[in-house]
């Protein structure tokens, strides 16, 4: 038996970093996807290597957690680049839970993004659910300390819990400007996390940057691009003041700003990626594989993990 799933990629628009110590962050599934194909084996291969911690440490806690005694081959095919700010390994980890559950029987979206957080928090070391969630649910995604409208399901770790909610948005064209620079989330994370234990400004930026997120998504819902832009805008600065920024992102942020409501990094940092909201989409890439980035037009998509006819 040969099964398929696939799961989008994601964009935080609001609230990364702080969203790992519980502040409201608003993220959204994107049109491009990662495909998992998967069937019965004698040991779990991939590409017909075999699977090892060391190789493939989301794919190798994604079985161990998933507690499958069937030992599996797997093949990815993946439109999102590795590292990239845009929810790869949340998206591979969410449409392999999928496929072990499909061999099994039907699927549950709540238990595949509870495992699938385990997963990235294990990997990482410390993580939020925001990208598994996002990946697993599809559409925007907004995660608050309380229940809200709409809301999903709650996640807790150690003494932090999240409420995730659905979170319905205005359609947008979003221009992803990727450095090339593949950056690990876990020591971005861990980085900021010292800060936050040191300084009272690191604290201070990580308060300022849940308000926004809940400015933004009032902007966006309320269709004020500009509000919204501005407000990116002032979560990117944040974001460098807690030292996730890097000197391509800023390049490709100021590139863009001219044909945009507003720019800023996005995902963990440290190389990745960049977001700009504009109404000016071939500009704006354009801009940006002029500086030497590589720009996808990516738009917001409502389907999240799903099984696939096979590849
Ligand atoms: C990574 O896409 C987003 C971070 O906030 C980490 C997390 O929430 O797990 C940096």
């Amino acid at each position: 038996m040969v099964v398929s799933a696939s799961a989008p990629g994601k964009l935080i628009l609001f609230g990364e970093h702080a969203v790992v110590f519980g502040e409201p962050a608003l993220s959204v599934a994107i049109n491009l996807r990662i495909i998992i194909e998967v069937s019965p084996s004698d040991r779990n291969e991939l590409d017909g290597m075999p699977l090892t911690r060391g190789r493939h440490p989301y794919l190798e806690a994604t079985l161990r957690r998933a507690q499958s005694d069937q030992p599996i081959s797997l093949s990815i095919r993946s439109e999102i680049p590795q590292a990239s700010g845009m929810g790869s390994s949340a998206a591979v980890t969410s449409s392999l839970l999928a496929c072990l559950q499909a061999l099994k029987g039907s699927l549950d979206r709540e238990s595949i993004a509870r495992i699938a957080f385990e997963v990235e928090y294990e990997v990482q070391g410390r993580a939020s659910p925001i990208d598994t969630t996002t990946a697993t649910h599809g559409g925007g995604i907004l995660l608050l300390r309380e229940k809200g409208e709409d809301f999903l399901w709650e996640i807790e770790k150690g003494d932090s819990v999240w409420f995730l909610h659905g979170c319905s948005l205005p359609e947008m064209t979003l221009v992803v400007g990727s450095t090339g620079l593949e950056a690990a989330t876990g020591p971005l994370v861990a980085g900021v996390k010292a800060l936050f234990e040191r300084e009272e400004a690191a604290r201070r930026a990580i308060r300022r940057i849940g308000e926004i997120s809940l400015e933004g998504m009032d902007a966006l819902r309320h269709r004020d691009l500009s509000l919204a832009g501005k407000l990116m805008g002032e979560n990117h600065d944040l974001l460098n003041s807690l030292e996730v920024g890097h000197p391509m992102l800023e390049e490709f942020v100021q590139a863009s700003l001219p044909y945009s409501y507003g720019a800023k990094m996005t995902g963990a940092g440290g190389g990745g990626s960049m977001i700009a909201l504009t109404d000016r989409p071939n500009r704006v890439k354009e801009a940006i594989e002029a500086c030497g980035g590589e720009a996808f037009i990516v738009t917001t998509e409502p389907k999240g993990v799903v099984l696939e006819p096979s590849i």
